[in-house]
C-alpha cells in the first residue's frame, strides 16, 4: 500500500452535441486535484475552494470506496480535492472528482485497475451527485481525447486519443446560475419520436468519422440535437441568443456542454472574440458569465506516488 497519492482528473464536455449519455470529450483546462493519504485515523474529504460539498455523501468518496470495498480494504483516508472544475457549472465537476478518487485509490492499493473498472466505480459517484450513474463524463475525463461510450453494462468505450483528433479550439462559457443535472434529467421524455432520432444518428456518425479525418468544419456543422436539446432548451432561455452570438463572431459549432447550464463552442479561429461575444449574449440575456479557451486535452494523470 502507498500512504500518499496525487492524481489530477480533466473537466469534460458530455453529449457532445447529440451523443446523449454516449460522447465525451476532455478538456486540456481545467482540472481537478485530489491528494489522497492513508494511515490516518478517521476519513475526510475536503474541499478546496469550499463548495459545501457534503464530506462523506459524495461523489468522490463513492467513487473512492467502490475501488476500495472491491479489494476488501476499509481503511480510514484523507482526500484532499483541490477543484479546478466549479460544481454544477456542467462540465464534469463531479466527473473529475469521482475519476481523480477512483484511480488514486486503486494506486494507493496497489491495485492494477481495468480502465472500466474506475469508469464503473466513477459512476457511483454520478450516480450520487446526480441521480444517474451515466458514464459519459467519467469516460472522457479518465481517457482523455474525444470518448465514446459503446455499452453501458457491461462497460465499453472508445477513447479517440487527443494526438489523432483535428487542432481546434473549445471556448466554454459558464453562466452564474447553477443547473443541477438531476434537474436537467428530469424535464427528459422517456420516449423521442423515430425521426428525431434518426436525425441524430446521422449527426453522431458524422461527428465520428469526421474527428477521425479530421474534418473539424463539418463536426461543427453536425454539432446539433434533436433529442434532448428541444427540451433542455425551457430551462436554458438564453440559447438561441447566445448561439447566435458565437457563430456570428466565426465559431463553427455550438452546443450544450453536458446538462448545462454552460454551453461551448468550436473555434479555428477568434476564439477570444466568441468568448466576449458569448458573454456580451449572456449578459444581454441578465446573466454573468465567464469563459475558458481551452482544447482537447489528455486524461486522468497519477502526479505523485509515495
Ligand atoms: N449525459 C449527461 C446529461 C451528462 O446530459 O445528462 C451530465 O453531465
Amino acid at each position: 500500500m502507498k500512504s500518499y497519492v496525487k492524481v489530477s482528473a480533466p473537466a469534460s464536455i458530455a453529449n457532445f452535441g447529440p451523443g446523449f449519455d454516449t460522447f465525451g470529450m476532455a478538456l486540456e483546462e481545467p482540472r481537478d486535484v485530489i491528494e489522497l493519504t492513508l494511515d490516518v485515523y478517521e476519513t475526510e474529504i475536503e474541499t478546496v475552494p469550499d463548495y459545501s460539498i457534503p464530506t462523506k455523501k459524495n461523489a468522490a468518496f463513492a467513487a473512492a470506496n467502490a475501488i476500495a470495498w472491491k479489494n476488501r480494504v476499509n481503511s480510514p483516508f484523507h482526500m484532499k480535492i483541490t477543484k479546478g472544475v466549479r460544481p454544477g457549472s456542467g462540465i464534469g465537476s463531479s466527473a473529475a472528482s469521482s475519476v481523480g478518487a477512483a484511480l488514486a485509490m486503486a494506486v494507493a492499493m496497489d491495485y492494477e485497475a481495468k480502465d472500466e473498472e474506475i469508469i464503473q466505480a466513477s459512476s457511483l459517484g454520478e450516480k450520487m451527485a446526480s441521480g444517474s450513474a451515466h458514464i459519459d463524463n467519467v469516460t472522457a475525463s479518465l481517457l482523455g481525447g474525444f470518448t465514446i461510450v459503446s455499452s453501458r453494462n457491461p462497460v465499453d468505450v472508445i477513447s479517440i486519443p487527443v494526438e489523432r483528433l483535428p487542432k481546434f479550439d473549445i471556448v466554454v462559457t459558464l453562466p452564474d446560475v447553477v443547473l443541477e443535472t438531476r434537474k436537467s434529467r428530469s424535464v427528459l421524455p422517456r420516449q423521442v419520436p423515430l425521426t428525431d432520432a434518426v436525425e441524430n444518428i446521422s449527426y453522431c456518425s458524422t461527428i465520428v468519422h469526421s474527428m477521425l479525418d479530421r474534418n473539424i468544419e463539418k463536426v461543427g456543422k453536425y454539432l446539433n440535437d434533436a433529442v434532448v436539446l428541444p427540451y433542455r432548451k425551457q430551462l436554458m432561455p438564453w440559447y438561441d441568443r447566445v448561439m447566435k452570438a458565437a457563430t456570428g463572431a466565426g465559431a463553427i459549432g455550438f452546443s450544450v456542454s453536458g446538462a448545462g447550464p454552460a454551453v461551448f463552442a468550436i473555434c479555428i479561429e477568434n476564439a477570444r472574440k466568441v468568448a466576449a461575444e458569448m458573454e456580451k449574449a449572456f449578459k444581454a440575456a441578465g446573466f454573468k458569465s465567464q469563459s475558458i479557451i481551452t482544447k482537447p486535452g489528455k486524461g486522468a494523470e497519477v502526479l505523485t506516488v509515495k
